[in-house]
């Protein structure tokens, strides 16, 4: 049995042995994750195992400034500014843990520290900007909405709070597999 715990990016975890089924992803963690988190681009999250601290899931989290073309007036609060909100920029399961519920968890892990980012700070809407038509569906799966014909979709983090209160997202994202 294997315990995975989720914890923000250190020196201690193994990033070689990573391979998703999106190369550019791995290739993002292995070279650009650590530089992007420690200058304050990103905030980047693992899932690792505890003793050897080897990486078989991550995502990374930045705040953004969401144009508001396509996006309907109560989504927008009535602004017609640019919002404030995250961006979920990276997000990636190994592959040999694929279509097992672990990348549902994973989102849901991100969208917790999205939700907790927003209470202490601000932000009104997440956005995610699909890799491909796979992933497109994933996140609509777990009820994000398409911004026109493009592969960016965004849910209203109030919202988002409020299902993951109500137990609606599932349980936390530590996880034990045999
Ligand atoms: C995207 C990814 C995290 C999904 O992980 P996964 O393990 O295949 O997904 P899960 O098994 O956890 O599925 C969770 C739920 O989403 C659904 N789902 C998964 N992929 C889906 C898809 N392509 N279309 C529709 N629904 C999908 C599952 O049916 C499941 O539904 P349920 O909770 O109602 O049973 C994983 O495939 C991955 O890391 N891919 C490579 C990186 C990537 O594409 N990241 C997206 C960046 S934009």
């Amino acid at each position: 049995m294997t315990l995975f715990i989720s914890e923000v990016l250190g020196e201690h975890h193994s990033l070689e042995e990573f391979e998703s089924d999106q190369p550019e992803l791995d290739r993002w963690l292995k070279q650009e994750a650590r530089g992007a988190h420690t200058q304050g681009m990103a905030r980047v999250t693992v899932w690792c195992e505890p003793d050897s601290g080897v990486v078989v899931a991550f995502f990374a989290i930045t705040p953004t400034q969401i144009s508001p073309d396509g996006i309907s007036r109560s989504a927008r609060g009535g602004y017609s500014s640019p919002i404030p909100g995250y961006l979920i920029a990276k997000l990636a399961l190994a592959k040999s843990m694929t279509g097992r519920g672990f990348g549902g968890e994973l989102l849901l892990d991100a969208l917790e520290t999205v939700s907790a980012a927003a209470n202490a700070g601000s932000g009104r809407l997440v956005v995610v900007d699909s890799i491909d038509d796979r992933a497109y569906e994933f996140y609509r799966h777990h009820g994000f909405t398409p911004i026109g014909e493009t592969l960016r979709l965004f849910a209203h983090i109030p919202d988002v709070t409020a299902s993951i209160a109500a137990g609606r997202y599932g349980p936390k994202s530590c996880e034990e597999i045999s």
